[in-house]
């Protein structure tokens, strides 16, 4: 009995030691742009979708910390101006003399409303951001260096947006395709530019089903989450091809498995919460961690010229044929402009 006892509480033990060892002494994300490289995107304008929470919060932090200008692009201003605040004050105290947002290192946050379910606030939305640039910078002729698409919903159950698309095609890809769009000639005109895509791993699971794009045959929430994931690469691939020779770029990630606020609509059960807490806390990336990828994109040299790429950890990565299916891609294009209304 007291062996049996003896071997559990070992075992116990063990099990947690290796946790924490997975989390300490595992394959970390190296930190780009620690501590050095202050001004690298100074003087440059990003916009980020979903910048209050999660990925897009820390991609934020990193760029405003190496001086860029961050419009954050959010569908609760309440939530993105308590986001706001706090990205502020964390530049401020992590700074020494030389970064705080009044003085030359670090940049600034703009927020602004952003509700990718709603083709009405994407086309309000960059009417405002237009105008903003226009009014901050009176003399130079307005810029955006950066356009990082990473808003995204997961796994939620049917619901449909403002303009009866499913919700998460309707937001991960329609929403983004129509932003991209509306800002395309800005960012040509402020080029070399970047556009940076967030996908996901699961894009494996999903294809895209001309016949069914609603899903009001039938709904699948993870088949639809990785239907728009796809979508997000085939997106970034025929926008790569449209863009030669144009000085702007884009490429696309996938961040892997990142603690964030994304399983919002999966319900754990009370119970396994604290098993489920501890293995992600274990097994995932810190946000900090996860947006090294997105930051990489937006912002390294390295990259200057690279386009319609995939990429995780910092380095190009193989695609399923099916995401780099250019018929596919193709067609999405079309039957996308048809559907945000931009056919021209
Ligand atoms: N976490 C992971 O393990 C993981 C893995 C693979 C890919 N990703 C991708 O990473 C990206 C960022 O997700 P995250 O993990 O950082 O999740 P998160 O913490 O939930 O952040 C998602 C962001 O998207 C915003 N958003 C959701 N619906 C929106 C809408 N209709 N209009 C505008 N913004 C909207 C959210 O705003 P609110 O806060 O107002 O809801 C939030 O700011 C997503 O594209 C996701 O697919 C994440
Ligand atoms: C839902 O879609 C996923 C991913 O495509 C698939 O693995 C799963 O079997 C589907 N579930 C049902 C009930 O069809
Ligand atoms: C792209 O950049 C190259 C190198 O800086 C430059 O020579 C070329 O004119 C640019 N092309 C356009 C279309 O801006």
């Amino acid at each position: 009995m007291a062996v049996a006892t003896v071997a559990a509480l070992l075992a116990a033990l063990g099990g947690a030691l290796w946790l924490a060892a997975r989390r300490f002494v595992g394959p970390t994300v190296k930190r780009l742009h620690r501590g050095g490289d202050s001004g690298l995107m100074h003087g440059k304008t990003v916009l980020i979708t979903g910048a209050n929470s999660g990925l897009g919060r820390a991609t934020a932090a990193e760029l405003l910390r190496l001086g860029a200008r961050v419009i954050m692009g959010c569908r609760d201003r309440t939530r993105a101006e308590e986001a706001a605040i706090q990205l502020r004050r964390e530049i401020c105290q992590a700074g020494g003399p030389e970064l705080g947002p009044d003085s030359s290192g670090a940049g600034e946050l703009v927020v602004k409303e952003l509700d990718l379910a709603s083709l009405r606030s994407v086309r309000s939305f960059c009417q405002e951001v237009l105008q903003q640039l226009l009014n901050s910078f009176a003399k130079e002729e307005p810029r955006l260096d950066v356009l990082i698409n990473n808003a995204g919903i997961f796994q939620c159950p049917y619901m449909k947006t403002e303009d009866g698309f499913e919700m998460q095609f309707g937001v991960n890809h329609l929403g983004h395709f129509l932003l991209t769009n509306l800002l395309l000639g800005l960012l040509k005109s402020s080029a070399p530019s970047r556009i940076v895509v967030v996908t996901s791993k699961l894009y494996k699971y999903g294809d895209i089903n001309f016949e069914d794009l609603n899903s009001e045959q039938n709904y699948n929430k993870s088949f639809c989450y990785s239907r728009s994931k796809l979508a997000n690469i085939l997106f970034t691939r025929e926008l790569a091809r449209r863009l030669e020779g144009t000085n702007v770029t884009v490429n696309v990630l996938h961040p892997g498995m990142v603690r964030t606020n994304l399983g919002r609509h999966i319900h754990i059960p009370l119970l396994v919460k604290p098993l489920f807490n501890l293995v992600t806390w274990a097994f995932f990336k810190t946000p900090l961690e996860g947006a090294q990828t997105s930051i990489y994109l937006a912002s390294s040299p390295e990259v200057e010229g690279v386009s319609g790429k995939y990429f995780g950890d910092c380095k190009e990565e193989e695609l399923l044929p099916k995401a780099m299916d250019e018929s596919v891609a193709g067609k999405l294009w079309d039957v996308s402009e048809v559907m945000v209304g931009i056919l021209k």
